[in-house]
């Protein structure tokens, strides 16, 4: 017998149950159940199912929407109660269940679909099914005469639950019961995602299924046996069951073992993808009475890889084997097989089976504080709007109306960033609640018939830039730290009893539009400090370059030998201020301790500045024997370059051996990082993504226009596309650049450097340098955050990501190619043009390529067309990136010390 590592016999893991006392069914606690009979009238008490002993009530209170059905009477005879009614949602896309639950537990969560021709239309529907934010399944009813069920094991991570049907089409979703169970936190637990129903299986030739009360958690088994291979074994005795994952007695009194005594026991099954993960739980007790020298001993396999070596199920007690860890079958095939061992006398045995596959939920619920805060506001206004249900932010095509969120990354919880209820009937005074709100930057409540004062509150809400109470009849005065507060947009027009100071309340009836206030003053006049900031310290390097240079320990760079480009050269700019000795940058590194990785020629540290300003500092590894060249070039070219999309250079050392490079720090990593999932394990949305090549594009745009002479960054990869605490992406590793020739000049490069799979074919062959070699390795990007797919894999039909993607267009169907950790969350129009634009970055013939400036404005199209998918107001979008850009003043400033 082959001896196998004991690595899976850690994964297994196993409960144990010894001997059991008799142990009758009685009736079973219901605590924690929910029990809905979707469609019963409000007025109807809950009622107990004969059937199962449970207590069903109405799902009045669970839902706001949706009309309630019957199914015809013609299909009666086949279901039992609770399936009998139902209720459906006619009107709007997404109508939710909201459940109370015990944050952290699992549920068992079962809906059931019967059709039943209840609209006398004879059209089964299909819709989705979404838990929160994510897609649970497709309910489709085609042909189900006899209902369909989906089941999940969930673990809740807040207080509420929400369970949607989502139309897809044009037939109404429908549901006639919802069941929750709460599972022991010591069962069916995941390493990640949740678990959705595959089969469960008793093995018995009994013939009829198994649930609650019998099943204290309301599971439901089927029997299964197959009569060819298998034999039979029954008890009457009682099996100790009642620990670990608690089958019940009537699961556990039968079991199945191969009629041939040499054969092993083998059950297989098809998984509904060759990629799918499952978890599998196999229930075992020894129910039969073995003699003083009988022995049963097995080993367990799946798909030939030994999961327990030397197995013996205990007498009349349960015992579960599982894996802590999912598992996968090549070809989605699976096949478990029980083989007697030398020992044994008696063949493998196995009372029962369960399989669920693994459901990744990766969109986070928007954070907790601010759907309470908002839910507040809806009762408080009693606003009934088919929008408002479900999660309020995501998925994004089904945002609250009135609404706009933040929501960069689905592994962070979105945010309500901006509540429009102007013109919406409100009446009574200003909801406290909205101070809960606390990343709202715009409130509009204009229009309106709210009483009461201007609350103080407001001025305490530290991200509102906007607040527009016009067109209501608000009274009192206006608060002063409101009036003062800075930045603040503030309109109250149309307030006929408020108290305020000049022109704050009244319409300026002269321009007709919202008179500019004095409040707007204070943000004039700190951009105009900016500004004038901006200009001093323009002035101060145009002022200084004119002086003769100051080049004490400049000589590396000053000696470069490259005429064409020491031309423009300004190393006076470098003031020593920016140099830093070699101990300077060990304490600043706190010896070299913290790695952030490893960059295009040596180690990149984590380093502080000051004690305050974060730093990532790269040594120039010695080995290098290109090292010294390149980093004389990116110390030349960041000095020069100064734009909010290329990561900028806070100083640098240059002692003896050491060369070090100090960047400013970039907290969020790679942008490859983030696609692969190694930050956080989940994945940055299509929205994110635009924006990031949006803004690498500028900076790589820059380079090619806006300096003098311009640049060829030769290096355009995701790995080089940096993400800074807001996300703002800068192009980093200027290592490989060099100044190249205008037009008409010729410039042939003497080492053809890049990284492989980004290289422009054509600048491979002609070693001819040129601005649209970027062009092409920034099409390769575009390719790969619309596809997550590595830029060279051996093992596709094409190894080449660019030839891939050609390939699969040509059969058409562009889902193919996207992204699946996308979840179709995305606007195929954006998605289309963003494929497109990269086929043109990619064309062979470099002058047939578009500039970096066509780039940007295609780039921006695909945005808009995503975001009026998702309503994020343009205006939101522009409000931000002047923000980052005023935060990136205001950075650089300390950095001239
Ligand atoms: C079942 O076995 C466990 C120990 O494994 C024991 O604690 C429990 O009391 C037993 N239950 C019954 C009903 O005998
Ligand atoms: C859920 O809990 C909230 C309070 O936390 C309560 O107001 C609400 O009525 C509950 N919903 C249901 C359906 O029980
Ligand atoms: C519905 O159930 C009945 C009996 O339970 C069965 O005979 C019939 O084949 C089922 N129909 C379908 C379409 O599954
Ligand atoms: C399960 O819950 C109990 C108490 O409710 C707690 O002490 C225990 O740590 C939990 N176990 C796990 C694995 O979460
Ligand atoms: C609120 O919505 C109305 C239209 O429904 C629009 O006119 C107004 O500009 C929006 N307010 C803000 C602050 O965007
Ligand atoms: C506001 O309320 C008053 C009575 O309280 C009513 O007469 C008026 O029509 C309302 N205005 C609007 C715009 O609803
Ligand atoms: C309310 O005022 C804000 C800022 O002045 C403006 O953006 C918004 O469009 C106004 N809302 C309406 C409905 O006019
Ligand atoms: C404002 O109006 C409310 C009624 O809407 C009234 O109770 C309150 O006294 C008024 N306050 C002032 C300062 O006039």
């Amino acid at each position: 017998m082959e001896r196998h590592p004991q690595v899976l016999l850690l994964c297994a893991l196993i409960f144990i149950t010894f001997f059991a006392l008799l142990h009758l069914v009685e009736a079973q606690d219901q605590k924690g159940f929910i029990s809905l009979d979707c469609g019963l009238s409000p007025t109807e008490p809950p009622y107990n199912d004969p059937s199962t002993g449970l207590t069903y009530s109405t799902d009045d209170g669970f839902v706001q929407t949706g009309k309630t059905g019957k199914i015809q009477k013609e299909f009666e005879p086949i279901f039992s109660k609770p399936s009998l009614k139902l209720r459906y949602f006619p009107d709007g896309i997404r109508n939710c269940y909201t459940v109370n639950v015990t944050e952290g537990t699992s549920y068992l969560i079962k809906a059931v679909f019967v059709y039943g021709n209840y609209d006398d239309l004879n059209n089964y529907p299909s819709f989705d099914l979404y838990l929160g934010p994510n897609l649970w399944a497709t309910v489709d009813m085609n042909g189900r005469v006899n209902g369909t069920i989906q089941e999940i094991i969930h673990k809740t991570i807040s207080k509420s639950l929400q369970v949607c049907l989502v139309k897809t089409g044009t037939s109404n979703p429908m549901i006639n019961t919802l069941e929750l169970r709460p599972l022991k936190n010591t069962t069916y637990n995941t390493q990640s995602g949740s678990l959705k129903f595959f089969f469960r299986y008793y093995f018995s030739t009994s013939g009829f299924t198994i649930r609650y009360p019998n099943d204290v958690n309301d599971r439901k088994w089927y029997p299964f046996f197959d009569s060819k291979e298998w034999t039979e074994v029954t008890t009457n005795l009682n099996i100790n069951a009642s620990i670990g994952y608690e089958p019940p007695q009537l699961v556990m009194a039968s079991a199945s073992t191969p009629i041939s005594t040499f054969a092993p026991w083998s059950f297989s099954w098809s998984l509904p993808s060759s990629t799918s993960q499952f978890y599998i739980y196999m229930h075992f007790a020894e129910i039969q009475t073995l003699r003083s020298f009988d022995t049963r001993e097995f080993k367990v396999t799946l798909n030939g890889k030994l999961a327990y070596e030397r197995y013996s199920p205990r007498p009349l007690a349960m015992e579960t084997i599982f894996y802590s860890t999912p598992q996968q079958c090549e070809g989605g095939k699976c096949i478990l097989e029980l083989t007697k061992t030398t020992k044994s006398t008696l063949p493998p045995l196995i009372n029962a089976l369960e399989v669920f596959t693994v459901i990744d939920f990766p969109q986070l619920e928007t954070n907790q504080d601010d759907v309470v805060a908002i839910k507040d506001i809806q009762n408080t206004y009693g606003l009934s709007r088919n929008s408002w249900q479900g999660d309020p932010c995501v998925p994004k095509q089904f945002l609250w109306d009135g609404l706009n969120c933040n929501n960069l990354d689905i592994s962070t919880p979105p945010i309500i960033t901006s509540l429009n209820l102007s013109s919406s009937h409100l009446t009574g005074v200003i909801a406290p609640s909205i101070q809960n709100l606390l990343n709202l930057q715009e409130l509009d409540l204009s229009n309106n018939n709210l009483t009461g004062g201007v609350p103080e509150f407001l001025a305490g809400m530290k991200s509102l830039l906007v607040i527009n109470l016009s067109g209501n009849n608000l009274n009192g005065s206006v608060p002063q730290t409101l009036i003062e507060k800075k930045g603040l947009k503030l309109n109250l027009e149309g307030n006929s009893n408020l108290i305020c100071p000049d022109g704050l309340c009244v319409k300026n009836s002269e321009n007709g539009g919202s008179k500019k206030t004095n409040v707007v003053v204070p943000v004039v006049a700190s951009v105009a400090f900016v500004v004038v900031l901006g200009s001093a310290l323009t002035f101060f390097f145009v002022f200084k370059k004119k002086k003769p240079s100051n080049r004490e320990g400049l000589s590396p760079y000053t000696q470069a030998s490259d005429a064409g480009r020491t031309r423009s050269l300004e190393p006076s700019i470098m003031t020593i201020n920016k140099r830093f000795t070699y101990s300077e940058v060990v304490t600043m590194t706190n010896n070299f301790t913290r790695v952030l990785g490893k960059g295009g020629f040596g180690m990149v540290y984590h380093g502080t500045v000051n004690n305050t300003e974060q730093v990532a500092v790269k040594m120039l590894s010695h080995s290098s024997s290109q090292g010294y060249k390149e980093f004389k070039a990116e110390v030349e070219l960041l000095l020069r370059v100064h734009h909010k999309n290329l990561v900028s250079l806070v100083g640098y050392c240059d002692e003896g051996e050491n060369l070090a490079l100090i960047y400013e720090y970039m907290a969020n990593g790679d942008l490859r990082e983030h696609m692969s999932g190694k930050r956080g394990g989940s994945i940055i949305n299509w929205e994110t993504r635009l924006k990031i090549v949006v803004e690498s594009a500028q900076g790589l745009e820059y380079l090619h226009n806006g300096c003098k002479p311009p640049m060829v960054h030769r290096d355009v990869k995701t790995t080089n596309i940096l993400l800074n605490e807001h996300f703002q992406a800068k192009l980093a590793d200027f290592g490989l650049s060099r100044s190249f020739p205008i037009e008409g000049e010729t410039h042939v490069s003497t080492v053809v450097a890049g990284t492989p799979g980004y290289l422009d074919p054509e600048y491979y062959r002609t070693n001819w340098l040129n601005e649209k070699s970027d062009v092409y390795s920034f099409g390769i990007v575009l390719l790969e955050i619309i596809t997550n797919q590595p830029v060279i894999n051996q093992n596709r039909e094409k190894p080449h990501i660019a030839e891939w993607v050609g390939v699969m267009l040509t059969k058409g169907d562009i889902t193919n190619i996207m992204d699946p950790k996308l979840y179709g969350d995305y606007d195929s129009g954006s998605v289309w043009r963003a494929v497109e634009l990269a086929m043109s970055c990619l064309n062979p013939s470099s002058a047939r390529r578009p500039t970096m400036s066509q780039v940007i404005i295609e780039l921006n199209e695909c945005l808009t067309y995503e975001n009026s998918r998702g309503g994020t107001s343009q205006n939101m979008n522009s409000q931000s990136s002047i923000e980052m850009s005023m935060n990136f003043d205001i950075e650089t400033i300390p950095i001239a010390r």
